[in-house]
């Protein structure tokens, strides 16, 4: 299989290119650096690049993508997080479809976060469209949090996103899904541990399963959503979390 990752270049991205390249697959990395599509998915004409970089080495036939390419709450441009998180994630997911429509039992998963349920998609300004003005003045009440709001709303619209799709893609031949991971312990979230918003936040917070994921943890479960023993899972979100969510919202599901 050939194989999109965004975000190859570091953590659960890395671990699955790993992972999926040990399996025998061909790999086509998609990072700001230490890829084969070097790209800025926080700017239009770098999503163009990103999209354009992975169908000439794909030759225009992909059978997988996994678009994880993505920034952390500790940011300090909470605009700039969504940019890559919520629009860089759909305008690459959108611009392979074509070339994953072409492939062999294709399928992608999305990697969101269990943020994504922090929040109400009713409530998220991203919702209706909100514009970088609407979306500063949202914001503002956030304060030094702003960038953990930005990424619970950009997660959650990726996963909307993602869900909206599942009948287009479905009928397309391509299955679609959404691993949500709670703690990871990657570059990410080693520098929120070292901020001073919000190191104490994360390192307060112990799930059932009392310590951080490894990347390699998520990144089977990619493999496994790829595969195709997954052949009818399509749409779904699945939390990885040690048990945060069943913990926090045991109703919710
Ligand atoms: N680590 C966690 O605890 C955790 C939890 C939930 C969700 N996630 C999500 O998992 C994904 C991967 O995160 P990670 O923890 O492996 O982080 P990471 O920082 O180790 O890797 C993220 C990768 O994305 C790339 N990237 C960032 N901005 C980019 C841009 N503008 N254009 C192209 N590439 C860009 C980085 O260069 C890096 O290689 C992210 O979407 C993140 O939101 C992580």
């Amino acid at each position: 299989m050939t194989i999109a990752i965004t975000g190859s270049a570091s953590g659960i991205g890395a671990a699955t290119a790993a992972a999926l390249s040990a399996a025998g697959h061909d790999i086509i990395g998609v990072d700001l650096r230490d890829a084969a599509v070097h790209a800025d998915l926080a700017v239009p004409r770098g999503r163009a690049a990103a999209i354009e970089g992975v169908l000439e080495r794909s030759g225009g036939v992909l059978d997988g993508a996994v678009l994880c390419a993505g920034i952390g709450p500790h940011t300090p441009d909470p605009l700039r997080l969504i940019d890559i998180n919520y629009h860089g994630a759909l305008a690459v997911l959108d611009g392979l479809l074509p070339a994953l429509r072409r492939g062999e039992s294709p399928a992608v998963v999305v990697v969101s976060s269990v943020a994504s349920t922090q929040v109400v998609w009713a409530e998220n300004p991203l919702s209706v469209g909100a514009d970088r003005a609407a979306l500063t003045t949202a914001l503002e009440p956030a304060g030094d949090y702003a960038g953990h709001l930005a990424y619970a709303w950009s997660k959650n619209a990726l996963t909307v996103a993602s869900r909206q799709r599942a009948a287009e893609w479905g009928a397309a031949g391509v299955r679609l899904n959404i691993v949500a991971p709670g703690t990871v312990d990657t570059p990410l979230l080693r520098a929120g541990l070292d901020d001073p918003r919000y190191g104490d936040l994360i390192r307060g917070f112990t799930a059932p399963i009392a310590r951080k994921a490894e990347p390699a943890e998520i990144a089977s479960l990619i493999a496994y959503l790829l595969g195709p023993r997954a052949g009818y899972i399509h749409g779904s979100q699945f939390v990885i979390d040690g048990g945060v969510d069943a913990q926090v919202r045991p109703a919710a599901f």
